[in-house]
């Protein structure tokens, strides 16, 4: 026995070893760590249990048959986070690059199959060269075989993609298909076709950097969820994030004890601005509503005029859906629309009660925005509102005209609950919008016509601007006090809890990816 011992140690140690000190070294000096190294980080001590870990590939040309590639590649498993179960393959760039073979995909999708089966997060840590390219059409085939599991299992279990090194290619597609990207700067890209490329094709001179780093994809394509400036502040965060997620679609977040917001009730009073045309920043409402520390924020730097997230109210995982009046007015756009449809869905897959607040002008108007397909997209916040079989409950703490104000979970799309502050204003278009138009013949033979208009202005701001109408057509279950909020949100999400609904279809929404 003591020689077999030997043996199977010498054999994991090899393995254990990736492509070696060498690799290993060159990886540390780019700040990143190595595959196992990140399952140390990610996992509770002593949790990760391996599997196919000494598979290796098969292949035999382009001198693939002498060449060892330790764990093909990429190390499998399931482990545990703050002892909860979950399963996951990290890449390991030292090792051959990372390369995706025949095999490497196997033990993919060998976990991915395990999860869905057993209904548990799944978490890919993405550092390679992509395809293969000894391996040619059996590294193809091992990506569509993923690509397919991402699919089915997309809303039955959360599904996060760690982006840690290059991602190339169709590569990107499996991250694309899953519930959460999560990138770090300076090390992580992602692209279809890299620079070089593009540079024989269109002539555009651009570095792997500009075109497919975090800040791109954090800020311009909306790919990267969040990001971070290191591998240790991602895994940390990470952890505590799948604390915010159930294990799958079946089940709830798990509950903990409620803490006190970090803003006090009374300070709600004084964030909305007296004038209408003044910005202020969502965030503060967001402070005021949730367990203080709790929010986790998605899409912070994409489409900035909505904001979204997770957090704790009471110690119960909520959704946060707000328009951010800091940016474009809190205007609904082609971008913030993904955004708005997207998160609606991830929460209505996974059991997480909505919470919308309100505060949005109408739709950006512009040519780019008809000619971006804003109909196309605005479509789908109406989509997944409707859809979404959650609690919903809504609060307009100012504008909600038009079209943004139906989009934005309003009672006519099936929120459970719609209250409003006194300062909202409900009505089909703002004052000056409207008496433009419906005025604007009184206006145009006025003497003075300025003087005419702002009359006119200030008689329909005094009638429809404000949350009455509304409230007293049922469109609007009640005007609360600001400083009533958290507490008007709790009872009713409290109310709420039995919600059972089933969708039209009778199915639930299959994933997040916005039709
Ligand atoms: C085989 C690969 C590889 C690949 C890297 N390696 N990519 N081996 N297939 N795709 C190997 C290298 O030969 C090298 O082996 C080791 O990994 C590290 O690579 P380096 O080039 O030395 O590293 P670095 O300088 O950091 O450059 C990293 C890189 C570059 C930018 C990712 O390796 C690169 O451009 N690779 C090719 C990327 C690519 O075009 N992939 C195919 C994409 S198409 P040694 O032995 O020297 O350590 C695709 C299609 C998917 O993925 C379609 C799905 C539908």
């Amino acid at each position: 026995m003591d020689d077999l011992l030997r043996e199977l140690h010498r054999r994991r140690q090899k393995v254990h070893a990736g492509g070696g000190e060498e690799r290993a070294a060159k990886q540390h000096a780019r700040g990143k760590y190595t595959a196992r190294e990140r399952l140390d980080l990610l996992l509770d001590e002593g949790s990760f249990s391996e599997i196919g870990e000494f598979i290796t590939h098969r292949s035999g040309d382009f001198g693939m048959r002498e060449r060892e590639v330790p764990a093909d590649g990429v190390v499998t498993g399931h482990g545990k986070v703050c002892g909860r179960p979950v399963y996951l393959y990290s890449q390991d760039f030292t090792s051959m690059g990372g390369s995706l073979g025949e095999m490497h995909a196997q033990k993919i999708c060998r976990v991915m199959d395990l999860a869905l089966q057993n209904g548990c997060p799944m978490i890919g840590i993405n550092d390679s060269g992509g395809a293969r390219i000894q391996e040619g059409v059996d590294a193809l085939n091992g990506y569509g075989e993923i690509f397919r599991r991402n699919t089915l299992a997309s809303g039955i279990i959360p599904q996060i993609s760690v982006i840690a090194g290059p991602c190339a290619g169709g590569a990107t597609y499996s991250p694309a298909l899953t519930d959460m990207v999560l990138m770090v700067r300076d090390s992580a890209q992602m692209f279809i076709t890299g620079p070089a490329v593009i540079q024989s094709v269109t002539g555009e001179q651009v570095d792997s950097e500009e075109l497919g780093g975090a800040e791109a994809h954090a800020r311009k394509s909306g790919v990267a969820h969040v990001t971070y400036p290191d591998e240790d502040q991602l895994f940390a965060d990470l952890r505590w994030m799948l604390g915010l997620l159930p294990l799958n679609s079946e089940e709830e977040a798990p509950r903990i004890d409620g803490i006190p917001p970090a803003i006090g009730p009374e300070d709600l009073r004084n964030i909305v601005p007296e004038s209408p045309y003044k910005g202020y920043n969502v965030q503060q409402v967001i402070d005021g509503i949730l367990d203080e520390g709790t929010f986790f924020q998605i899409h912070s730097e994409f489409a900035t005029n909505a904001v979204v997230g997770l957090g704790r109210i009471e110690g119960r995982v909520v959704g946060i859906i707000a328009n951010q009046p800091r940016f474009l007015a809190g205007c609904l756009d082609v971008d913030s629309s993904d955004k708005i449809a997207r998160h609606v869905r991830f929460c209505d897959t996974f059991n997480i009660p909505l919470v919308t607040l309100v505060d949005t002008p109408g739709y950006l108007p512009g040519v780019s925005q008809e000619h971006g397909g804003i109909i196309r997209h605005g479509a789908k916040v109406l989509y997944a509102y409707s859809e979404a079989t959650v609690p919903k409950i809504s609060v307009v703490l100012r504008k909600a005209y038009g079209g943004a104000y139906l989009a934005m979970c309003s009672r006519s799309l099936g929120a459970d609950a719609a209250v409003a502050w006194p300062s909202a204003e409900i009505a089909v278009m703002g004052p000056e919008g409207a008496c433009n138009i419906v005025f604007r013949r009184e206006i145009e033979e006025a003497e003075d016509s300025e003087t005419m208009r702002q009359r006119m202005i200030e008689e329909y701001r005094q009638k429809f601007a404000n949350p009455y109408v509304a409230a007293s057509n049922g469109y609007i279950d009640s005007v609360i006090d600001p400083a009533e909020t958290r507490q008007e949100l709790q009872l009713r999400l409290q109310a709420l809890q039995g919600k059972r609904a089933r969708h039209s279809s009778g199915r639930r929404p299959h994933g997040n990816i916005p039709l």
